[in-house]
């Protein structure tokens, strides 16, 4: 009997499915693509793989606009694809987690082509319509996330539109009974069909200020920032009443045994753990993206630990994120060394880490030339470094013309360091960043310290984050170099250890006297002895 439930226990891998491996040749990634590359996962350890979105959609935010909740988009395949992904994925003991997207359809939706039809219509009140301002502008200073004003004018009803994202991604209207209702059937559409669990795309903006009050001004503002920035979203996003519509949701999920539900939210640790909900009835997983904003400096990162500990509310599961879609490469922030390291710290701490595919072959920066520029926020607002394309191009699999990912043209160009950075390659070199995933996956499996054991800070100096994870008589200690001198430090209570593994992957395991010496940029587990 397993000791506590899946996703507590496992490890979560994000596929970008237009990147991840092309079936027919069109140069992106597709359904029957994952499904041939469901043995590299198992290979790999990950215990669970949530997709994307992969719904129908026009693909103006690559399938973060959706036309329809119950269809696969061609590009990606059928449904009938879907339902052999997820039968073999189960069959593999994998499971499958959607990503959700609620906040907004595509403005090709059939309910907003409905609701921007007449003021009369029926589904009007499913998206935000408001008259302009008395000036004729625009109701309230609200700004899109990817730029520009978020209030679309319609010529015909003569009234705004709210979009937080693109002007293609109107938002729903989520204080509609109707509109809950008709997404809760959605949910209750993949969950029949055994998924297994969703990501809920910006979860913490459903609910807006019910008078859509001006957000105030950000006095830190910085022009080289995304305009978003210029205002604090006081009342676009965060509203109190979104805890009602989250466990909601979670309500619906636990119609079904053993589901997950993760919430996409960018807020300060404070206001991240609420949605955890009243008596743990929110989400199960509001994805702690902290790691991803911290300075890469030991003292920081053990601050920031600790705070994330004390603020969990009793009986809250902990998670952990490196790197995803929207956000700069671990590799290419920390560079190829530290990368490693941070592997170790994401796979050791308490809580379910979610990898992004990729970043298990060490990709980094990746520079995209202009005429290769795929993401709508980088074309809205350019040369800021907000576009989001480097951490989306596709997987490396092996030397051949496209690194096994095409046989067509790749939809965004290949890192060119492929040809020494691919999965068959890496997979016959002993010491490679691959294999060291490989390793930790493994250890966290075999030793459940390591993924659901108590969390103990360890007090270092310098660049040096230490902690301890011990569950019943099994007690580990995880020591990063976070930097580039060696370093040496005791073992706690006058322990002595065995060396389970170093980042570098370069040694047996060795048992070790009273000290810990960490080279430049390493990390070691070791288990504790009396
Ligand atoms: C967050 C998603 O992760 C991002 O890729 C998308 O552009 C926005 N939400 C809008 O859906």
């Amino acid at each position: 009997m397993p000791e506590t439930t899946w996703w507590k226990r496992g490890v979560v891998y994000q596929i970008y499915p237009r990147s991840f491996q092309d079936s027919n040749g069109d140069g992106i990634g597709d359904l029957n693509g994952i499904r041939q590359r469901l043995d590299y996962l198992t290979w790999l350890g990950t215990d669970a793989l949530w997709i994307s979105p992969i719904y129908t959609s026009p693909m103006a935010d690559f399938g973060y606009d959706v036309a329809d909740y119950c269809g696969i988009d061609p590009i990606f395949g059928t449904l009938e694809d879907f339902d052999h992904l997820i039968e073999e994925a189960h069959a593999k003991g994998l499971r499958l987690i959607l990503d959700f997207v609620p906040n907004h359809t595509s403005d090709q939706h059939p309910w907003f082509q409905e609701s921007r039809s007449s003021r009369a219509n029926s589904k009007r009140d499913w998206y935000i319509w408001r008259d302009p301002a008395p000036d004729g502008g625009p109701p309230n200073n609200w700004i899109s996330n990817f730029g520009g004003p978020a209030w679309e004018w319609d010529e015909a009803t003569e009234q705004y539109y709210y979009h937080a994202f693109l002007r293609e991604q109107p938002d729903l209207n989520w204080r509609n009974a109707e509109v809950r209702k008709a997404m809760y059937d959605a949910l209750r559409f993949w969950l029949n069909r055994g998924v297994d669990g969703f990501r809920v795309d910006v979860i913490w903006h459903l609910i807006k200020d019910a008078e859509f009050r001006d957000n105030p001004p950000n006095l830190g503002f910085q022009p080289n920032q995304a305009e978003i920035n210029r205002f604090l979203q006081v009342y676009s996003a965060d509203q109190p009443e979104v805890h009602e519509v989250v466990s909601e949701m979670r309500r619906v999920l636990e119609e079904y045994p053993e589901r997950v539900l993760i919430g996409e939210i960018y807020l300060p640790l404070e206001r991240l753990v609420a949605y955890y909900g009243q008596d743990l009835s929110g989400a199960h997983l509001p994805f702690n993206f902290q790691l991803i904003h911290t300075a890469w400096n030991a003292r920081e990162i053990a601050a920031l630990i600790n705070e994330y500990e004390d603020a969990l509310p009793e009986g809250g599961w902990p998670n952990w994120v490196l790197g995803n879609h929207d956000q700069p490469r671990i590799g290419a922030r920390v560079g190829p060394r530290q990368a490693r390291v941070a592997a170790m710290l994401l796979l050791t701490l308490r809580g379910t880490p979610t990898m992004y595919y990729g970043d298990e072959i060490g990709i980094g920066k990746v520079e995209i030339p202009p005429e290769a520029v795929q993401d709508p926020w980088e074309k809205n607002e350019p040369g800021l470094g907000l576009g989001r394309d480097p951490e989306r191009t596709p997987m490396h699999w092996d030397g051949s013309a496209q690194s096994g990912f095409t046989r067509g043209r790749p939809w965004l160009p290949l890192d060119p360091s492929f040809p020494s950075c691919h999965v068959e390659g890496l997979r016959n070199e002993p010491a490679s960043i691959l294999m060291l995933y490989r390793r930790l996956i493994e250890l966290r499996r075999q030793h459940l310290a390591l993924s659901i054991g108590r969390y103990k800070p360890i007090p270092t100096e310098g660049d040096v984050l230490a902690y301890e994870r011990q569950h019943r008589t099994e007690r580990f200690l995880v020591a990063l170099n976070l930097g580039q001198k060696p370093h040496a430090f005791p073992l706690p209570d006058g322990r002595t250890g065995r060396v389970l593994l170093s980042t570098c992957l370069d040694q047996g395991e060795e048992t070790i006297g009273a000290q810990v010496n960490l080279r430049p940029d390493e990390g070691l587990i070791i288990a504790l002895q009396e």
